[in-house]
Parts: structure tokens; sequence; C-alpha cells
């Protein structure tokens, strides 16, 4: 039998691959692990209890939040609060980022961004969801309070991110720059191990993933090159969670798309807790993540915390071909 390795022994391992590393990117890490195992119970038993429903308040961006929402968010808040490694954080759930007193006088290295749960309009439903992450080394003077600047940053300043899924099997994946790896949670013994290593995206796939409902609200090159995956026969995929829509093509190859629409002239997905984090993986997987403006994702300005953008996400081969159909209609007025 093949020995397991769990999260925190490979992550130790791996610190060392870090010549100047502290051990305090290692420590965050694992509150991150702590967290999704606390997120993980209580999604897993949401069905049994009465805390489903809209908590009857909306989030920052103005979308309905459900309770589990608020849950997932105070967990890792807490865990990241009292790990002594994390000097803030900045949540899709809060208007503003939240800046962590200094522990003992430490002085804390990283800040946190998430996004607490992805696609929880599917919870009630009993689909995938997900707590998407990214930690950036902060800007400011490490012996004070954390500020702004040290949360508007590019995506090419990640240190780490990753994502949680809570799926048929828990799942985390995360890359620190060095390769993808993925860790499914075993049960029955409370630790996430070492399931797939070395993620690879395949260069092109048989899924593209986008709300076909919206069709008649995206730019004509858009529609061309939807066509274009229909004509081709390739299947439509789509969860209504970025996360799970994503770790499918991470997985099996395929594009995913949120365009802007005219609800949402700007794209609908937040840069700094769903794009940045899932197009570094994807980038460190081998794939490739542009605005549906052309530009790389992971070097968009960060102009303010809930900034949304346009994403087209996925197998190299599949975002390159959805390149050349903006480039070749997008002159094309809308009819
Ligand atoms: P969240 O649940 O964090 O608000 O995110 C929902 C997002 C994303 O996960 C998903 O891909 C997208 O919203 C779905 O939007 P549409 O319903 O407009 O397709
Ligand atoms: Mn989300
Ligand atoms: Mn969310």
């Amino acid at each position: 039998m093949n020995r397991i390795i769990t999260l925190d022994e490979f992550i130790i391992h791996r610190q060392k691959d870090f010549p100047f590393a502290s051990g305090e990117l290692t420590g965050l890490l694992r509150d991150i692990g702590v967290a999704a195992k606390i997120v993980n119970r209580e999604v897993n038993k949401a069905g049994l209890l009465n805390i489903l429903g809209i908590a009857h308040q909306e989030n920052a961006t103005g979308d309905q939040v459900q309770k589990l929402d608020l849950f997932a968010n105070e967990k890792l808040i807490d865990c990241l609060k009292n790990s002594g490694e994390c000097c803030g954080v900045a949540s899709e759930e809060n208007e503003d980022f939240i800046a962590f007193p200094n522990l003992d006088n430490k002085a804390s290295k990283y800040v946190v961004v998430f996004d607490p749960l992805d696609g929880s309009s599917n919870i009630d439903v009993n689909v995938s969801v997900g707590t998407i992450f990214g930690i950036y080394r902060r800007k400011s003077d490490p012996e004070g309070i954390c500020s702004r600047e040290d949360f508007l940053q590019k995506g090419t300043e990640l240190v780490a991110a990753g994502y949680v899924l809570y799926g048929t099997s828990t799942l985390l994946v995360y890359s620190t720059g060095r390769g993808v790896n993925g860790f499914t949670l075993d049960p029955s013994i409370g630790e996430f191990c070492l399931s797939h290593t070395d993620i690879r995206i395949p260069d092109r796939g048989n899924y593209y993933s986008v709300n076909q409902g919206y069709y008649l609200k995206f730019d004509v090159e858009m529609r061309r090159y939807i066509d274009y995956c229909s004509d081709l026969n390739l299947m439509l995929r789509y969860i209504g969670s970025m996360v799970s829509d994503v770790h499918r093509i991470l997985f099996q190859g395929g594009i995913f798309l949120y365009p802007n629409t005219r609800k949402y002239p700007l794209g609908k997905l937040r840069l700094l807790y769903e794009c940045n984090p899932l197009s570094f993986i994807v980038e460190q997987a081998g794939g490739k993540a542009i605005t549906c403006q052309l530009e790389r994702i992971l070097e968009v300005d960060m102009v303010h915390l809930h900034q949304r953008a346009t994403i087209a996400i996925g197998s190299p081969g599949m975002v390159d071909e959805m390149k050349e159909f903006v480039e070749r209609y997008s002159t094309i007025v809308p009819s």
C-alpha cells in the first residue's frame, strides 16, 4: 500500500523548496485547511439543519447572501485572525478589508483574500460549492497594520492560491507557484490526503462552460465563438458555481466563459476573490486566463476590492482560439 501523505506533511516538505521561507506561508495554508474542514462539516450537514436559506442580507456587490456564506466567512476570518501569520483579510462578503492586530508583537507578512463560498445559490439543491483563496505578501510596513495597497495587487503578485471544492468528495487544490497539487479529504481520519500530483490541464477539451441563457446579451464576437463551440459538438456544462465549472475544466480540459452582458457590462465575477486565484491555478497547470477584452487576467490593474472582470479561462489551445474570434469579429457592430 502506498503511504498516505497528508496536506500538513506535504506543505512542510515543500517549505524546503523556498530557501527564505520562514514557515508563515506554511502555517497559513494549514489554517486555511482547518477552516475548510469546519466549513465542509457544515456544508455536509446543511440539509439536516435549519441553516439553509437566505440570511436577509446583501453582500458588498449586491448579491443575495445565504447563511452558509456568512458561516464560512466567519470561520475563515477566525482561523486566520488567530494564526498570527496573517495581518488582514479581504472577503467577497465584507465591504472593506479587515485588519488584524499583530499577535504577540509578531509582524505578519501576508494578507489573504477569499470568496468563502462560491456558487452559494447551489447549496439548497445539494450541488457543489467551494471556497476560493489567494495569498499576497503585504506591501505595507510589517510593524504597522495592513492597508488597502496590500490587497490591491495584481494577480501576478500572488504567492499562493487555491480552492476547496465541497463536492461528492471534498478536495483542496493549491499552488505556491510551482505546479498544482490536489488533496482529498478522508473523512474517516479528518485529513486532506495527497490525491492529485502535478495537475496539468489538457491543451484542448470537449467542454465549454457559459451561461448560454445570456446568449443574446453577449457581444457579437462572443456569440460567434459560442456558435463555433456548438458547431464543433463540444458539450455544454454549466453548474453556476465557477469553482466547480473551472475544476471540471482543469481536470478534463475545456473553456469557461463569463463575458460582459448588458446587466454586467464589466463582467460579473470578482477579480480579487474569484478570477485571480483561479487564473493563478489554471496558469500553473499550463492553462490560460484572459478577459474577454483579451488582457491576461493576472495583469489586470486592481482599482477596488470588489472590482469585476470578464473572463475566458481554461485549456490554452481553446483560450487562444477564443482570442482569435474576438480579434476577428470585434469590429462588427452588434445587431
Ligand atoms: P457566489 O456564489 O460567490 O456569489 O458566486 C456566484 C458566481 C459564480 O460562482 C458563478 O459562476 C456565477 O456567479 C454564476 O452566475 P450566473 O448565475 O449569472 O450565470
Ligand atoms: Mn463566487
Ligand atoms: Mn461567494
